[in-house]
Protein backbone atom coordinates (compact mmCIF):
# COMPACT_ATOMS: atom_id res chain seq x y z
CA UNK A 1 0.00 0.00 0.00
CA UNK A 2 1.20 3.92 -0.61
CA UNK A 3 0.21 4.43 3.33
CA UNK A 4 3.65 2.06 3.64
CA UNK A 5 5.73 3.84 1.58
CA UNK A 6 5.56 7.16 3.91
CA UNK A 7 8.63 8.07 5.97
CA UNK A 8 6.96 6.80 9.70
CA UNK A 9 7.51 9.96 12.02
CA UNK A 10 6.38 8.48 14.69
CA UNK A 11 5.56 5.10 16.11
CA UNK A 12 4.20 4.13 19.48
CA UNK A 13 4.70 -0.06 19.78
CA UNK A 14 1.81 -0.84 23.17
CA UNK A 15 2.61 2.39 25.09
CA UNK A 16 1.39 1.95 29.26
CA UNK A 17 1.75 4.44 31.54
CA UNK A 18 1.20 4.15 35.04
CA UNK A 19 0.70 6.00 37.99
CA UNK A 20 1.05 5.06 41.57
CA UNK A 21 -0.67 7.08 43.22
CA UNK A 22 -1.15 6.07 46.90
CA UNK A 23 -1.99 2.17 47.43
CA UNK A 24 -3.45 2.54 43.72
CA UNK A 25 -2.34 2.34 40.01
CA UNK A 26 -3.94 4.42 37.50
CA UNK A 27 -3.93 2.96 34.32
CA UNK A 28 -3.93 6.03 32.28
CA UNK A 29 -2.29 4.99 29.27
CA UNK A 30 -3.23 0.47 28.53
CA UNK A 31 -1.23 -0.23 25.21
CA UNK A 32 -1.28 2.27 22.68
CA UNK A 33 0.51 1.29 19.49
CA UNK A 34 0.07 3.71 16.21
CA UNK A 35 2.33 5.00 13.65
CA UNK A 36 2.02 8.51 12.32
CA UNK A 37 3.37 9.34 8.55
CA UNK A 38 4.92 12.37 7.85
CA UNK A 39 2.59 15.12 5.99
CA UNK A 40 -0.55 13.79 8.66
CA UNK A 41 -2.54 16.25 9.90
CA UNK A 42 -3.88 13.74 13.07
CA UNK A 43 -6.12 14.98 15.68
CA UNK A 44 -6.28 13.06 19.24
CA UNK A 45 -9.55 13.10 20.82
CA UNK A 46 -11.25 11.56 23.46
CA UNK A 47 -13.42 12.65 26.61
CA UNK A 48 -11.77 14.24 30.06
CA UNK A 49 -9.61 11.61 31.58
CA UNK A 50 -9.41 9.64 28.57
CA UNK A 51 -5.29 10.12 28.47
CA UNK A 52 -4.71 12.66 25.74
CA UNK A 53 -2.51 14.78 28.03
CA UNK A 54 -0.35 11.56 29.31
CA UNK A 55 0.18 10.38 25.32
CA UNK A 56 0.91 14.01 24.29
CA UNK A 57 3.57 13.93 27.56
CA UNK A 58 5.29 10.75 25.70
CA UNK A 59 5.10 12.39 22.18
CA UNK A 60 6.80 15.19 23.51
CA UNK A 61 9.54 13.18 25.43
CA UNK A 62 8.78 15.28 28.66
CA UNK A 63 7.50 11.62 30.31
CA UNK A 64 8.64 8.40 29.95
CA UNK A 65 6.03 4.97 29.76
CA UNK A 66 5.91 2.56 32.01
CA UNK A 67 6.55 -0.24 29.43
CA UNK A 68 6.49 0.14 25.46
CA UNK A 69 8.75 1.70 22.81
CA UNK A 70 8.55 5.06 21.47
CA UNK A 71 10.17 5.32 18.53
CA UNK A 72 10.62 9.34 17.17
CA UNK A 73 11.66 9.89 14.06
CA UNK A 74 13.24 6.48 13.72
CA UNK A 75 15.55 7.46 17.45
CA UNK A 76 14.06 4.72 19.99
CA UNK A 77 13.14 7.49 22.79
CA UNK A 78 12.55 5.40 26.02
CA UNK A 79 16.40 4.16 26.65
CA UNK A 80 17.19 7.92 26.84
CA UNK A 81 18.61 9.98 29.01
CA UNK A 82 17.12 12.96 30.65
CA UNK A 83 19.77 15.19 28.44
CA UNK A 84 19.45 13.38 25.57
CA UNK A 85 15.81 13.13 25.84
CA UNK A 86 15.84 17.40 25.91
CA UNK A 87 17.96 17.57 22.91
CA UNK A 88 16.32 15.73 20.78
CA UNK A 89 13.20 17.53 22.02
CA UNK A 90 14.50 20.99 21.27
CA UNK A 91 15.09 19.56 17.47
CA UNK A 92 12.26 17.26 16.55
CA UNK A 93 9.39 18.90 18.34
CA UNK A 94 7.43 22.28 18.20
CA UNK A 95 4.79 22.71 20.85
CA UNK A 96 1.77 24.86 20.70
CA UNK A 97 0.27 24.82 23.96
CA UNK A 98 -3.61 26.48 24.72
CA UNK A 99 -2.02 29.32 26.81
CA UNK A 100 0.87 30.38 24.68
CA UNK A 101 3.33 29.90 27.16
CA UNK A 102 5.15 33.24 25.06
CA UNK A 103 7.52 35.33 27.57
CA UNK A 104 6.17 38.42 29.02
CA UNK A 105 6.83 41.61 27.90
CA UNK A 106 9.24 40.16 25.10
CA UNK A 107 8.66 40.90 21.31
CA UNK A 108 7.80 38.46 18.72
CA UNK A 109 11.06 37.90 17.30
CA UNK A 110 12.71 37.40 20.82
CA UNK A 111 10.31 35.11 21.42
CA UNK A 112 10.46 32.96 18.38
CA UNK A 113 13.95 33.74 18.74
CA UNK A 114 14.51 31.20 21.55
CA UNK A 115 14.43 28.25 20.23
CA UNK A 116 17.14 28.73 18.35
CA UNK A 117 19.56 30.14 21.36
CA UNK A 118 20.31 26.49 21.73
CA UNK A 119 21.25 26.12 18.44
CA UNK A 120 24.96 26.56 17.73
CA UNK A 121 24.02 26.58 13.82
CA UNK A 122 22.69 30.46 13.90
CA UNK A 123 24.18 33.42 14.79
CA UNK A 124 22.29 36.73 16.20
CA UNK A 125 21.78 37.76 12.83
CA UNK A 126 20.63 34.23 11.49
CA UNK A 127 18.65 33.81 14.51
CA UNK A 128 16.76 37.10 13.93
CA UNK A 129 16.41 36.37 10.07
CA UNK A 130 14.85 32.98 10.19
CA UNK A 131 12.69 34.19 13.21
CA UNK A 132 11.17 36.88 10.59
CA UNK A 133 11.07 34.60 8.43
CA UNK A 134 8.46 32.20 10.18
CA UNK A 135 6.34 35.00 11.84
CA UNK A 136 5.97 36.36 7.67
CA UNK A 137 4.73 32.68 7.36
CA UNK A 138 2.03 32.86 10.16
CA UNK A 139 0.90 36.40 8.62
CA UNK A 140 2.63 38.39 11.85
CA UNK A 141 5.47 40.34 9.85
CA UNK A 142 3.73 43.56 10.21
CA UNK A 143 3.98 43.17 14.17
CA UNK A 144 7.75 41.89 14.58
CA UNK A 145 8.09 44.35 17.22
CA UNK A 146 5.19 44.16 19.18
CA UNK A 147 5.50 42.55 22.80
CA UNK A 148 3.29 39.24 24.33
CA UNK A 149 1.00 41.53 26.06
CA UNK A 150 0.66 43.86 23.16
CA UNK A 151 -1.35 41.08 20.73
CA UNK A 152 -4.64 39.54 21.08
CA UNK A 153 -4.96 36.03 21.96
CA UNK A 154 -5.03 34.82 17.96
CA UNK A 155 -1.99 36.33 17.14
CA UNK A 156 0.08 35.30 20.50
CA UNK A 157 -0.71 31.62 19.03
CA UNK A 158 0.53 32.18 15.78
CA UNK A 159 3.43 33.58 17.50
CA UNK A 160 3.92 30.67 19.60
CA UNK A 161 3.17 28.91 15.88
CA UNK A 162 6.22 30.20 14.20
CA UNK A 163 8.46 29.79 17.45
CA UNK A 164 7.64 25.97 17.03
CA UNK A 165 7.87 25.89 13.50
CA UNK A 166 11.57 27.74 13.39
CA UNK A 167 13.65 25.26 13.89
CA UNK A 168 12.26 23.22 11.50
CA UNK A 169 11.00 19.82 13.61
CA UNK A 170 10.19 16.69 12.67
CA UNK A 171 6.42 17.35 14.02
CA UNK A 172 4.22 19.89 15.59
CA UNK A 173 2.41 19.30 18.39
CA UNK A 174 -0.41 21.06 19.54
CA UNK A 175 -2.04 20.50 22.98
CA UNK A 176 -6.32 22.19 22.63
CA UNK A 177 -4.16 25.44 20.32
CA UNK A 178 -8.29 26.73 19.50
CA UNK A 179 -9.30 26.32 22.94
CA UNK A 180 -8.41 30.12 24.39
CA UNK A 181 -9.90 31.43 21.34
CA UNK A 182 -13.41 32.57 19.89
CA UNK A 183 -15.00 30.87 17.61
CA UNK A 184 -13.66 33.00 14.32
CA UNK A 185 -10.22 33.29 15.70
CA UNK A 186 -10.17 29.56 16.21
CA UNK A 187 -11.02 28.78 12.45
CA UNK A 188 -8.27 31.10 11.79
CA UNK A 189 -6.32 29.18 13.18
CA UNK A 190 -7.65 25.92 11.80
CA UNK A 191 -7.16 27.83 8.27
CA UNK A 192 -3.32 28.37 8.93
CA UNK A 193 -2.89 24.60 11.04
CA UNK A 194 -4.45 23.68 6.95
CA UNK A 195 -2.17 25.75 5.53
CA UNK A 196 0.83 23.96 6.76
CA UNK A 197 -0.76 20.36 6.40
CA UNK A 198 -0.63 21.39 2.66
CA UNK A 199 3.32 22.35 2.93
CA UNK A 200 4.34 18.86 4.20
CA UNK A 201 4.66 19.77 7.37
CA UNK A 202 3.25 16.49 10.42
CA UNK A 203 1.06 17.94 12.76
CA UNK A 204 -0.72 16.10 15.97
CA UNK A 205 -3.37 17.98 17.26
CA UNK A 206 -4.92 16.98 20.98
CA UNK A 207 -8.16 18.49 21.65
CA UNK A 208 -11.82 17.93 23.42
CA UNK A 209 -13.45 19.35 20.69
CA UNK A 210 -14.84 16.86 17.84
CA UNK A 211 -15.75 19.33 15.17
CA UNK A 212 -12.12 19.87 15.01
CA UNK A 213 -11.34 16.38 13.52
CA UNK A 214 -13.65 17.25 10.52
CA UNK A 215 -10.87 19.32 9.41
CA UNK A 216 -8.16 17.01 10.10
CA UNK A 217 -6.83 14.03 7.83
CA UNK A 218 -7.20 10.94 10.31
CA UNK A 219 -8.15 10.87 13.56
CA UNK A 220 -7.64 8.97 16.85
CA UNK A 221 -9.90 8.34 19.08
CA UNK A 222 -9.29 7.99 22.85
CA UNK A 223 -11.10 6.06 25.84
CA UNK A 224 -9.79 4.60 28.87
CA UNK A 225 -6.30 5.04 28.44
CA UNK A 226 -7.43 2.93 24.75
CA UNK A 227 -7.59 3.78 21.05
CA UNK A 228 -10.81 3.25 20.53
CA UNK A 229 -11.31 4.80 16.80
CA UNK A 230 -8.59 5.37 14.41
CA UNK A 231 -9.57 6.76 11.29
CA UNK A 232 -8.59 8.56 7.82
CA UNK A 233 -10.78 11.21 6.97
CA UNK A 234 -11.24 11.21 3.29
CA UNK A 235 -13.49 14.15 3.32
CA UNK A 236 -11.36 17.05 4.95
CA UNK A 237 -13.59 20.06 5.73
CA UNK A 238 -11.85 23.83 4.01
CA UNK A 239 -11.64 25.54 7.23
CA UNK A 240 -10.97 28.52 5.48
CA UNK A 241 -15.01 27.79 3.82
CA UNK A 242 -16.00 27.61 6.26
CA UNK A 243 -14.18 30.79 8.00
CA UNK A 244 -15.99 32.70 5.09
CA UNK A 245 -19.28 31.29 6.12
CA UNK A 246 -19.28 32.47 9.85
CA UNK A 247 -21.45 35.76 10.43
CA UNK A 248 -19.24 38.66 10.06
CA UNK A 249 -17.92 40.77 12.60
CA UNK A 250 -19.36 44.36 13.07
CA UNK A 251 -17.52 47.47 11.57
CA UNK A 252 -17.00 50.19 13.66
N1 LIG B 1 0.72 12.59 37.34
C1 LIG B 1 -0.37 11.84 37.51
N2 LIG B 1 -0.53 11.13 38.63
C2 LIG B 1 -1.61 10.33 38.81
N3 LIG B 1 -2.61 10.19 37.92
C3 LIG B 1 -2.51 10.88 36.77
C4 LIG B 1 -1.39 11.73 36.49
N4 LIG B 1 -1.57 12.29 35.28
C5 LIG B 1 -2.73 11.80 34.82
N5 LIG B 1 -3.30 10.95 35.70
C6 LIG B 1 -4.56 10.22 35.53
O1 LIG B 1 -4.52 9.57 34.27
C7 LIG B 1 -5.76 9.64 33.60
C8 LIG B 1 -5.60 10.34 32.25
O2 LIG B 1 -5.29 11.71 32.47
P1 LIG B 1 -5.00 12.76 31.30
O3 LIG B 1 -4.58 14.03 31.93
O4 LIG B 1 -4.07 12.15 30.33
O5 LIG B 1 -6.45 12.91 30.63
P2 LIG B 1 -6.96 13.91 29.47
O6 LIG B 1 -7.56 13.05 28.42
O7 LIG B 1 -5.86 14.81 29.08
O8 LIG B 1 -8.12 14.72 30.19
P3 LIG B 1 -8.59 16.28 29.99
O9 LIG B 1 -9.43 16.32 28.75
O10 LIG B 1 -9.41 16.52 31.22
O11 LIG B 1 -7.38 17.14 29.93
C9 LIG B 1 -6.70 10.38 34.55
O12 LIG B 1 -7.44 9.40 35.26
C10 LIG B 1 -5.78 11.12 35.46
O13 LIG B 1 -6.34 11.31 36.73
MG1 LIG C 1 -5.57 16.90 29.19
Amino acid sequence: MAEEKRKTVIELQNVKRYFQVGSETVKALRGVSFKIYEGEFVTIQGTSGSGKSTLLNQLGCLDTPTSGEYFLDGVAVRTMSKTERAHLRNNKIGFVFQNYNLLAKTTAVENVELPLMYNNKYNAAQRREAAVKALQAVGLGDRLDHKSNQMSGGQMQRVAIARALVNDPAVLLADEATGNLDTRTSFEMLVLFQELYRQGHTIIFVTHNPEIAEYSSRNINLRDGKIREDTINTNIKSAAEALAALPKPQDD
